[in-house]
């Protein structure tokens, strides 16, 4: 299975920020915001990742990240025109994904929870058609809605209803088997002029191809969206980290603990990172102090 991460957009939402700078750079805590989606590609175990964001914003991408080879993976860049919207990602990324299969995770999406490597593993070994990943929240018609029957089956799949059938809100993660290059090379474009990824996945659920997976009350699924959801993010992964000792997506460390690199190669990235706490951190979990 390949990965995109899509980190386009203007962050409107978050002006003054995001004039000069891409939201999903901004950091939440101790490091951009874009490292907790990769982790979650990473964790899935896929280890071919496109980045596709804004011609503007592209270049800072690749300085963060490079090649991906000090992670022990391979990160390729593509841009995004334009805001045209989200399945846009399968139109650039044809050549990419190839004939496989693809996770495709929003640059702005934090997911934190217990077991979800595995679930994620599972998944994407599993895949047939779409696997789409939904959180309960209070405010469901700010999402993509997905209303499942009492087996859990999906019945319908809504954007940003009015009046929304459940408040299982559908993340910004999800797993494609490679049809989805064709469905998407063949969406017309919505009302607001976007090949929505909400049309992607309605695709899938007339096929009856398409499951939900709940996220459920004691897993988080953190928004970045405003000014106030962008610093409780933060706050939320500094109390866990300080509380409990450990980072949450600390790409070195999911790098050695999937085997991506060595001790070694994990220690030698840490030291470069050494003047700051997160460097310290990556450095003991080389030694295994961790
Ligand atoms: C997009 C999708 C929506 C999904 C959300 C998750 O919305 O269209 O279905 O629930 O991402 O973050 P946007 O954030 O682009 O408004």
């Amino acid at each position: 299975m390949k990965g995109v991460v899509l980190a386009g957009g203007s962050g409107t939402r978050l002006h003054p920020i995001t004039q000069a700078v891409s939201k999903q750079l901004l950091p939440v805590f101790d490091k951009p915001m874009i490292y907790y989606p990769l982790s979650v590609l990473m964790l899935a175990g896929i280890r071919e990742i496109l980045v596709i964001s804004t011609p503007t914003d592209l270049p800072l991408f690749k300085r963060l990240l490079g090649s991906g080879e000090q992670f022990g993976v391979t990160f390729e860049y593509a841009e995004q025109a334009a805001p045209n919207g989200l399945a846009e990602a399968f139109v650039i990324g044809k050549d990419f994904i190839g004939e496989d299969d693809v996770a495709l995770v929003l640059g702005d999406n934090i997911f934190y929870g217990q077991g979800f490597s595995k679930t994620l593993q599972q998944k994407a070994t599993e895949l047939d058609g779409c696997v789409l990943f939904g959180y309960p929240v209070k405010d469901p018609e700010r999402y993509g809605v997905g209303e499942v029957d009492a087996s859990g089956k999906l019945l319908s799949i809504e954007e940003k209803p009015e009046t929304p059938k459940s408040n299982k809100a559908i993340t910004g993660l999800y797993f494609y088997d490679n049809e989805v290059v064709d469905i998407a090379a063949n969406l017309k474009p919505s009302k607001r002029g976007e090949l929505e990824i909400t049309d992607v996945n309605l695709t899938y659920l007339k096929q009856g191809r398409a499951e939900l997976v709940e996220l459920t009350r004691g897993f988080a699924w953190l928004d970045t969206g405003t000014h106030d959801s962008l610093l409780e993010a933060g706050q939320f992964v500094q109390v866990l980290e300080h509380r409990q000792g450990v980072r949450i997506a600390c790409l070195e460390e999911i790098a050695l603990r999937m085997g991506f690199i060595t001790a070694d190669e994990c220690y030698a990235l840490g030291e470069k990172l050494a003047k700051s706490g997160y460097g310290e951190y990556v450095m003991a979990v080389a030694k295994g102090q961790i």
